[in-house]
């Protein structure tokens, strides 16, 4: 199997290019379905999402608007469970329909922490749309609209997501391999 080494660490391929492009794109479909005669702002969570972002924004044949912004509660394989604002939100999104678009949804701390200042600002509707999510990982549940794939609770790479920096250009992900 072609593992990888990125840092200190081996990584085993996981899931392919094609199998995440069929599913960003069936959720792209779903998405213009249920806002066929709205036009949702996506609120994309930097940095590990821009990928998954690009990919389904891509899908999309509804009218819709992006904006980014950026939260970080992540150092190495571990969660830090700390949570930072670098960029905050600068849209208006009171009256809006909002879908926030997570790469990966591991504790829910991050989510949770966001999700009230979002609802302070009092949108019309919110959902969320992750592309992973880790369900034996969760300790803030999170109410989750859309999911690309469940995952076991094994730090993964790839498609945005990295590991201390790294591996956010593959196109396809990977699962950290055990010794
Ligand atoms: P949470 O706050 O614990 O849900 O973690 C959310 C953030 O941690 C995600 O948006 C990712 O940026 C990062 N993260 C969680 N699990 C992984 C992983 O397996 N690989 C890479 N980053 C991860
Ligand atoms: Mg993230």
């Amino acid at each position: 199997m072609a593992t990888i080494q990125v840092h200190d660490k081996y990584f085993i391929p996981y899931l392919s290019a094609n199998e995440i492009l069929e599913k960003v794109k069936q959720l792209a479909e779903t998405i213009c379905n249920d806002y066929k005669d709205k036009r949702p702002l996506f609120i994309s969570i930097l940095n590990g999402s821009f990928m998954f972002s690009a990919d389904l924004f891509k899908f999309l044949t509804i009218d819709a608007e992006i904006c980014f912004i950026k939260l970080a509660s992540y150092k190495g394989t571990k969660s830090s469970g700390q949570v930072i604002t670098a960029i905050g939100l600068d849209t208006d999104i009171t009256g809006r329909d909002i879908i926030i678009l997570e790469d990966i949804i591991d504790t829910g701390k991050t989510l949770s922490q966001f999700l009230p200042q979002v609802y302070n600002q009092q949108p019309s509707s919110l959902k969320i749309a992750a592309l992973l999510h880790k369900p034996e990982a969760t300790v803030h549940p999170v109410k989750i609209d859309y999911i690309c794939f469940s995952i076991p609770n094994k730090f993964v790479l790839g498609y945005g997501l990295d590991y201390n920096g790294l591996g956010r250009n593959l196109s396809q992900l990977y699962q950290l391999k055990e010794d």
